[in-house]
């Protein structure tokens, strides 16, 4: 349609129709499958609202969505269709890695590929819009959610961010197999005081803007057709209701002008803030901050009608919010096809498909940390060597993180699985050694009846003994460890990072045999690992790796494939360190691990300043040394470019992937800037011997900063140049911005 014939459309609508626009119904209201999280606290939506809501959350299936789209099409007066809305984070029914270890492959147009397959198999299945990419800057590892996130760091984000979007979206959101993506939570949702879930978020301004925003930005640029409010408070105002944030901040300084939908019955939490009084002051509120789509509550479409009938809101705000979305479902072609993709011969096609599959499997590869490789233990070769496979995780098929509904774990590789097609069966035994949680831990994950499976415990005694017998006639034990998939996501703060008891102890038995150990880590944050990282012989750190993950940690324990993947988030060396990150800003006395010094520094007296490991950190089977670093001049012109390198030379005896990161330090500024910041990073490959120029840019834009509202520059002086394997590096180069 044209802007024109949308007005008109507009013009011609009664006030409830437009309301019930501003609504959005989860699919149980039409017997739809029903795949969402979140409380619903509110479930009186009249006959109406079912009848003409402007949006569906949580129905897949394209037999399902036509259904209800038919339903509602007919029911509103002017047949205008719904959009379908759900949340394909890292995958549809093919599930790729968690975004947290997506992060760790230094690799966005990977991801802007996993985007693109989810988003197939999505839209196939009737899905128009998708509630991702989540791009909450992350530095607290007991919060729950950083699973979701690509890391701590703005730069690294804000390019995963884009690549996703553009995976989603394709060149327009209503090209063939193409999503609207919902960037969100807006805004800073990713601080929540202490790490606990739906907490406070109290920050400067400058805070917001050099670290936080960013990655939003970046997903607005990149054209994302919707962004989602956050349920947090920020600077005492919560999100949803926060003028400032959403009309001067979103809508004005960073252009937004999309939807803008709030998270799941948001709106209602704000009287739970002690923000809204009642429902009324709840829409009122919402709609004057400008939010369009009001997700699983009633407060819009009880509320809104009065409130225009009595003059307390303009009904200009409302046409505003209706024409957004009419126009969202216009760029969907919703208009002219309003299944859009929703096919069920296409589902079997696309759905689980030999080419996603191969497309999950290499991110699962290129999400793996190495993390620690004593004496070279890994890869273990088809040597001869007996292995004994043991954990919990071994046989595990739960491996795709907490927001994966509609992958079913059935699909999933175990490592079992993985192993046996990779190494000669005769050599290989495995054991589960321990249940995954002991019960108190399992009651924790099972709160409110949220579904889990209960575990098989077994006998625990048994399950042990089993295991150090198979420990004692092998040559190398591989552990796979690791936290449940139900111990992150929302609603899954932690205060302890430690892994769950019965796995510990089961470490600690398998160390006393005296074999080597090497552990295969699932988790979805960084972990407090001290005890693994002193005792075990290697570790690798696979995350939540997806439905391919036991073919790829196969692949990589025999050496088929050697990780390069590098840590978007530090792991922390306890929890005491929390939040830690790599970017932090330069203190008045500071302090280097190691260093012998007075008492008066920024220190711990009990601990390392610096996390157990830190961003960017990442080993490989091979050797990488960096020679040569050159800059071309020491002076960089307003307008000009100097350019930093380095050669890297593959001293190992594998082939191997390295990214090689740019950081840079402002050393002097009139505002304190961070030890260093990630401004660039290229991933070469290279063989035995081999050697490659890696080279870096610089120009004058790359080192502004956030300066005062609405300025952003940067300041002549000093600055200093680090290119290297991880956020630790040290070698510097120096040159003078004039
Ligand atoms: C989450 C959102 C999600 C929404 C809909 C909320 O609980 O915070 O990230 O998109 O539910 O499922």
């Amino acid at each position: 349609m044209r802007q024109e014939e949308l007005e008109l459309l507009l013009d011609d609508m009664s006030l409830h129709e437009k309301i019930y626009q501003l609504l959005q119904l989860p699919g149980t209201y039409y017997d739809g499958t029903v795949t969402t999280t979140g409380d619903n606290r509110d479930d009186s939506f009249s006959r109406d609202c079912v009848g003409q809501a402007g949006s569906v959350i949580g129905v897949c299936g394209a037999k399902e969505m036509k259904k209800i789209q038919d339903q509602i099409m007919e029911s509103q007066p002017h047949h205008i269709p719904a959009v379908f809305m759900l949340d394909v984070v890292n995958g549809f029914r093919t599930i790729f890695p968690i975004p947290l270890a997506q992060g760790a492959s230094f690799e966005p147009e990977l991801s802007g590929r996993c985007a693109r397959a989810a988003g197939k198999e999505a839209a196939v299945s009737g899905v128009q819009v998708t509630f991702a990419p989540m791009v909450d800057l992350v530095r607290d590892a007991r919060w729950g959610r950083v699973m979701e996130s690509t890391g701590e760091d703005p730069y690294l984000n804000s390019r995963f961010a884009e690549a996703m979007v553009t995976g989603f979206q394709g060149d327009d959101p209503g090209s063939p197999y193409s999503l609207a993506a919902c960037v969100k939570h807006f805004a800073a949702y990713g601080a929540p005081t202490a790490g606990r879930e739906y907490h406070a978020v109290d920050m400067s301004d400058r805070e917001l803007h050099e670290y936080y925003l960013p990655a939003y930005q970046a997903a607005i640029d990149a054209g994302s057709e919707l962004v989602m409010t956050a349920f947090n408070t920020l600077n005492g105002i919560p999100a949803s209701g926060n003028t400032h944030l959403l009309r001067e901040i979103l809508r004005k300084e960073m252009g937004f002008e999309g939807v803008l939908i709030a998270d799941y019955a948001a709106l209602e939490d704000m009287i739970y803030h002690g923000f809204a009084e009642n429902r009324e002051a709840a829409a009122r509120l919402a709609l004057t901050a400008g939010v369009d789509i009001d997700m699983v509550t009633t407060i819009y479409s009880n509320e809104l009608p009065r409130l225009v009938q009595e003059g307390k809101i303009e009904e200009k705000l409302i046409d505003e919010a209706v024409m957004r979305i009419l126009q969202l479902k216009n760029r969907l072609g919703l208009f002219e096809n309003p299944y859009k993709e929703a096919d069920e011969r296409e589902e079997q096609e696309v759905i689980l498909c030999e080419e996603h599959r191969i497309l999950a499997k290499e991110a699962a590869e290129k999400s793996f940390v190495l993390l620690k490789n004593e004496e070279n233990l890994l890869p273990i070769a088809d040597t001869g060597k007996k292995i004994a496979l043991i954990g919990p995780y071994v046989n595990e098929k739960n491996i795709y993180g907490a927001w994966s509904f509609l992958g079913d774990s059935q699909d999933a590789v175990t490592i079992q699985e993985g192993v046996e097609k990779v190494y000669q069966q005769n050599l290989l035994t495995y054991a589960k050694g321990s249940p995954m949680l002991d019960e108190s831990e399992e009651a924790k994950i099972m709160v409110e009846g949220f579904y889990h499976e209960k575990e098989n415990r077994g006998n625990e005694q048994k399950l042990l003994e089993e295991a150090l017998a198979l420990a004692e006639e092998a040559d190398v034990v591989v552990l796979a460890l690791g936290e449940h998939f139900q111990q992150t996501g929302e609603g899954a703060s932690r205060a302890d990072i430690t892994l769950p008891q019965p796995q510990m102890n089961l470490f600690r038995e398998i160390k006393k045999t005296n074999k080597k150990v090497a552990v295969i880590l699932f988790s979805g944050r960084p972990l407090d690992i001290r005890e693994l990282a002193e005792e075990a012989d290697a570790i690798l750190e696979v995350w939540m790796p997806g439905t391919e993950g036991g073919t790829a940690i196969a692949e990589t324990l025999a050496g088929i494939h050697n990780p390069s993947g590098k840590l978007s988030m530090s792991f922390p060396w306890c929890v005491g360190q929390v939040p830690v990150f790599y970017n932090q800003p330069s203190t008045g006395k500071p302090y280097h691990d190691g260093e012998k010094s007075g008492r008066f520094r920024s220190r711990y007296l009990d601990i390392p300043n610096g996390p157990l490991y830190p961003f960017g950190y990442g080993k490989s089977y091979t050797v990488f040394e960096y020679l040569d670093y050159y800059i071309t001049s020491e002076i960089l012109r307003k307008e000009g470019s100097i350019t930093a390198g380095v050669t890297i030379k593959n001293t190992g005896e594998h082939e191997g992937t390295e990214t090689v990161q740019l950081y840079i330090q402002d050393c002097f500024a009139s505002v304190v800037r961070p030890v260093k910041e990630l401004k660039g990073f290229q991933k070469i490959k290279l063989k035995p011997g081999e050697e490659q120029e890696v080279s870096f840019a610089i120009t004058e834009p790359m080192l502004r900063f956030w300066k005062s509202e609405g300025i952003k520059d940067s300041e002549a002086g000093e600055f200093k140049v680090y290119i290297g394997t991880d956020s630790n590096c040290e070698t510097a180069l120096g040159f003078y911005l004039e």
